[in-house]
């Protein structure tokens, strides 16, 4: 797995000071119309019975200066829950999981379907609403470690 290079998000859920969350590269678009998200959930994570009870999270894909909110999400220090949201601006989008403000995007989505395999859940996230930061580059995860976009190959096609 380490050979796929990704993008790094943040997976929001919970309201109020019911809060918990996890840093995931495990993120892919689904489809456009109707607009949809797969993220894929190890059921270990404290992230699942949360999101199992609020059936509904926010995907928010960092910006390459929000390594410390991969970190928060991640456990890192032994951070758990309300804690992890320590350090960060965040806003109530639609369905009461918190977005990061400054993200590249965010993506706050109900859960639409939730398929267990293996160790995981593949949750299906229907998008209800989307906040952007345009001028923000992402934070890229490969290899065991962050990386940042450093060079382009040239215009994008489409
Ligand atoms: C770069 C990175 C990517 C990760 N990607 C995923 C992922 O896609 N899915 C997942 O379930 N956990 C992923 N994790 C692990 C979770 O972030 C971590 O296990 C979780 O925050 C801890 O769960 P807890 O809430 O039970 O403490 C990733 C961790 C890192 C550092």
């Amino acid at each position: 797995m380490r050979f796929l290079a990704g993008a790094v998000s943040v997976i929001t859920v919970g309201q109020g000071q019911d809060l918990t969350g996890f840093t995931a590269t495990s993120v892919s678009s689904l489809s456009a119309d109707h607009p949809s998200i797969i993220v894929s959930l190890n059921r270990a994570s404290s992230s699942w019975p949360a999101i199992q009870r609020y059936q509904s999270f926010c995907v928010n894909v960092l910006a390459d200066d929000q390594q410390h909110v991969a970190d928060n999400f991640a456990g890192r220090g032994g951070l758990k829950g309300a804690d992890r949201y320590e350090g960060a601006s965040w806003q109530k989008l639609v369905t009461g999981s918190l977005g990061l403000v400054g993200a590249l995007t965010v993506l706050d989505c109900e859960l639409e379907e939730a398929i267990e395999r293996h160790s995981h859940s593949i949750l299906i996230g229907s998008v209800r609403a989307i906040t952007t930061t345009a001028e923000a580059q992402p934070l890229l995860y490969w290899h065991g470690g962050y990386r940042q976009l450093s060079n382009e190959t040239g215009p994008a096609s489409r």
